[in-house]
C-alpha cells in the first residue's frame, strides 16, 4: 500500500481540448505549451497524447531534447531561447526553435558558425513590458538576422497581458502594435495565448499557442470550463486515512481556527500542501467524498486536510476523495485559495504520483 494521494491524468480530455482549440482556431497551426511539465501533468504524458499538435512550446533545454528523443517530429519552441552560447550547437542538432528576445542573444548568433542551421522565433514586445524587443527595432533585427547565414527561418512572436480581460482595450492595443510592426515583413507570427484563441480571433495570426486551456481551465474569472466546453485534464485524488467523532465546541487543526457548533464527524484525508494542495484554501472549499460534495475545514497542514463529514454517513478510511477534477473544478479551488488553476496544476509535487487514464 502506498500514500493514496494521486494525480490522475485523462489523455481523452486533452485531446478533447485539443480539438477545441482546432474548432476555434481553424486556419491556424498550434503550438502546445508544454512548459512547466505541461503545467504539472507530466511532459512526456501529456505529449503523446498531443500527438496532432503543430508545435510545443516549452522552456528547458533537456525537456525539448527528451521530446526529440521520444521521437516527436513537431516543431519545438524554447520560449525563453537560449541562455548560453553553448546551447547553440544542441539546440541546432536538435532542431529546436529558440526565441530570441534580447540583443546579447543577437550578439551571440552573430558569432556562430556559418554551417550551423537555425530556426529561430523573434519575440517583441506589444506592452506587456517582459521579455521581447520594441516593436520599432523589429524590421531592423530582421534585417540583422537575415544577414546571418546560420539562420534559416525566423518566425515572430508577442505575448498578451490582458486577453483574459476581454473588456481590457490593452489587446486592440497589442494587437494593433503587433501588426504595424509586423506587417508585410514575410514572417509567420503568433500572438495569441488561450484567452485570445476564444475571445479574439483577430488575434489568431498563423499559429496560437494554448496553455490552460488544453488543461481545461477556464483562462476567465467570469466563465466556466464546462461552459468553454474544455475537459479537466487532472483529477487530484487521494482517501480518507482516519474518521473522527468530534465533540461540539471542539476546534479542529492547526490553530483550531474551525470550531464544531455540534457534534460531528470529521474525516482526515491524505493530501496536504505538501503536495500542492493550497495552503491558503479556507473552510468552506469544496471537497468530493465518496461523490458527495461536502467542504474543507480547519486549516490545510503539509500532508492532511480535514473534511466535514455531516450527511455523509457511507464514509469511512478508505473513501475516494477529489480535491479537484470533474466534480470540483480546479478553477473553484484557486479562486477560493485566492490563486489561479495555473499556479494550483503547476504547484502539484514530485511526490504525487501522475497516473494516465485513457478511458475518459
Ligand atoms: C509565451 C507564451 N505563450 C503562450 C502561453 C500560454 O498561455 P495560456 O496558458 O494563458 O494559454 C504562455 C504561458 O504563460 C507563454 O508564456
Amino acid at each position: 500500500m502506498s500514500r493514496p494521494v494521486l494525480a490522475n491524468i485523462d489523455l481523452k480530455a486533452l485531446q478533447h481540448n485539443l480539438a477545441r482549440v482546432r474548432q476555434l482556431a481553424p486556419a491556424s497551426n498550434v503550438m502546445s505549451i508544454v512548459k512547466a511539465d505541461a503545467y504539472g501533468h507530466n511532459l512526456l504524458t501529456c505529449c503523446q497524447a498531443l500527438g496532432d499538435t503543430d508545435a510545443f512550446g516549452l522552456l528547458d533545454l533537456v525537456d525539448a531534447i527528451s521530446l526529440r528523443k521520444g521521437g516527436y517530429s513537431q516543431r519545438v519552441c524554447l520560449l525563453e531561447g537560449f541562455f548560453t552560447a553553448d546551447e547553440i550547437p544542441v539546440i541546432a542538432s536538435y532542431q529546436l526553435e529558440p526565441v530570441i528576445h534580447s540583443s546579447w542573444q543577437l550578439d551571440i548568433l552573430q558569432q556562430i558558425k556559418d554551417e550551423l542551421q537555425l530556426t529561430v522565433w523573434l519575440k517583441i514586445d506589444t506592452g506587456m513590458n517582459r521579455l521581447g524587443f520594441a516593436p520599432a527595432d523589429f524590421r531592423q533585427i530582421q534585417a540583422r538576422l537575415s544577414e546571418m547565414k546560420c539562420i534559416q527561418q525566423v518566425s515572430v512572436m508577442s505575448h498578451l497581458a490582458s486577453a483574459d480581460e476581454r473588456e481590457s482595450p490593452a489587446t486592440a492595443e497589442q494587437l494593433q502594435r503587433f501588426e504595424s510592426a509586423t506587417e508585410n515583413t514575410g514572417c509567420t507570427r503568433s500572438l495569441a495565448n488561450s484567452a485570445a484563441i476564444i475571445a479574439h480571433p483577430d488575434c489568431h495570426f498563423e499559429w496560437v499557442r494554448p496553455g490552460i486551456m488544453l488543461y481545461g481551465s477556464s483562462p476567465f474569472a467570469d466563465i466556466t470550463a464546462n461552459e468553454l466546453d474544455l475537459r479537466p485534464v487532472m483529477s487530484l485524488q487521494s482517501e480518507i486515512i482516519s474518521v473522527k467523532h468530534v465533540k461540539q465546541g471542539e476546534s479542529i487543526g492547526y490553530g483550531g481556527t474551525w470550531k464544531c457548533h455540534e457534534d460531528m464527524r470529521i474525516a482526515v484525508v491524505a493530501c496536504g500542501y505538501g503536495d500542492g494542495y493550497p495552503r491558503h484554501a479556507p473552510s468552506g472549499t469544496p471537497v468530493m467524498v465518496a461523490g458527495k460534495l461536502t467542504t474543507l475545514i480547519g486549516r490545510v497542514s503539509m500532508d492532511m486536510i480535514t473534511v466535514d463529514l455531516r450527511g455523509i454517513e457511507n464514509a469511512d478510511s478508505g473513501s475516494p476523495v477529489e480535491l479537484w477534477g470533474r466534480g470540483i473544478a480546479v478553477d473553484t479551488v484557486a479562486e477560493m485559495s485566492g490563486t489561479i488553476a495555473y499556479e494550483l496544476l503547476c504547484g502539484v509535487t514530485a511526490r504525487v504520483k501522475r497516473q494516465e487514464v485513457t478511458n475518459g
